[in-house]
């Protein structure tokens, strides 16, 4: 795998001595998709900033493409795209003339077909000649996408993407940005959208206080730290679990009628069978049982509670 963007020993502390970013260490491969996951303050703003070069850096190295951010600060710039947090857009303007004008920031020649194509791939092409403030927010975001690949980079950052857009206006979103990952972007994006992340990410970044907490496929990640629940539904009324069952580190329900017992899916003993044995054994009746899985949701959680 090839690495696009190459971040080492990345500290940033604002003005107001706030870590922001902590010793952030990050290798971003060429073709994937990306997610950065944290709760509001993480710091995923500030090291899209960071790589981008809209805010300095305190100490460290941050590469694109072989380019470092400081150094060769306008070569690394020309290999990204940025979709900001934030919409910022001249409101009077047509949305062919705004997607033409940032190519030309870059110094990129004009290109017509190149624009065409970028405006029909985000469904723009039939609003090119409308004026930015009589879209809606939906297309106003789409226009902020053609805007960022208007100097075809190879790399697009999204701040996320889809904050405020509908359900339908979402998943179109998803749509959109998988096929830019099929042409061969790389995709980075922050979202407060699980589901967005377990939907989209080849792999997932968890951030919290200026610290990548972990970072891995997304499938390893579901797969390594999902657990199951197994819910036995009884016949009696527990009060107190039985000596015997102290080693299976039950839960007694809020009915009191079920026993919950976590496992996990992937080892080869799940305990499972000698639980029920030793259930049958106390002459606790079973009526039926069921299983339960956490999903990426609930994996978040628990890691930003061990943090
Ligand atoms: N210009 C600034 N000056 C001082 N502190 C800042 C500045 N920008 C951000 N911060 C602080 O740095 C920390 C990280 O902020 P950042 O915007 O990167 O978080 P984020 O993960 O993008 O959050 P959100 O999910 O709310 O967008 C926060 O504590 C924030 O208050
Ligand atoms: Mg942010």
């Amino acid at each position: 795998m090839q690495t696009i963007i190459e971040i080492k020993n990345l500290r940033k502390i604002y003005q107001d001595n706030k870590v922001a970013l902590d010793d952030v260490n990050l290798n971003i491969f060429k073709g994937e998709i990306i997610a950065l996951l944290g709760p509001n303050g993480a710091g995923k703003t500030t090291l899209i900033s960071n790589i981008c070069g809209i805010s300095s850096i305190t100490s460290g190295d941050i590469k694109v493409n072989g380019f470092d951010v400081v150094d060769n600060y306008r070569e690394a710039r020309k290999c990204i795209g940025i979709v900001p947090q934030e919409l910022s857009f001249e409101p009077f303007e047509k949305v062919i003339n705004t997607v033409n004008f940032s190519r030309q920031l870059f110094g990129k020649k004009p290109d017509e077909k190149y624009i065409e194509n970028l405006l029909k791939k985000l469904s723009l092409w039939d609003k090119k000649d409308q004026i930015i403030r009589s879209l809606s927010g939906g297309m106003k975001r789409r226009v902020l996408i053609a805007k960022a690949l208007s100097h075809e980079p190879d790399v697009l950052f999204l701040d996320e993407p889809t904050a405020g857009v509908d359900v339908e206006l979402r998943k179109d979103m998803w749509n959109t940005i998988k096929n830019l990952q099929n042409s061969g972007v790389t995709i980075i994006l922050t979202t407060h959208y699980i589901e967005e992340a377990e939907l989209m990410a080849n792999r997932i970044a968890v951030i919290n206080n200026g610290k990548i907490l972990l970072i891995d496929k997304k499938d390893n990640l579901i797969d390594r730290m999902s657990k199951k629940t197994l819910i036995i539904h009884t016949n009696s009324k527990i009060n107190k679990i039985d000596k015997a069952l102290e080693k299976f580190k039950l839960r007694i329900s809020k009915d009191k009628k079920n026993l919950e017992y976590d496992y996990s899916p992937n080892k080869k003993k799940t305990g499972i069978t000698t639980l029920l044995n030793e259930i049958k054994k106390t002459g606790i009746e079973l009526i039926d049982v069921q299983t339960k899985q956490s999903n990426l949701e609930q994996i978040f959680v628990e890691i930003l509670k061990n943090d």
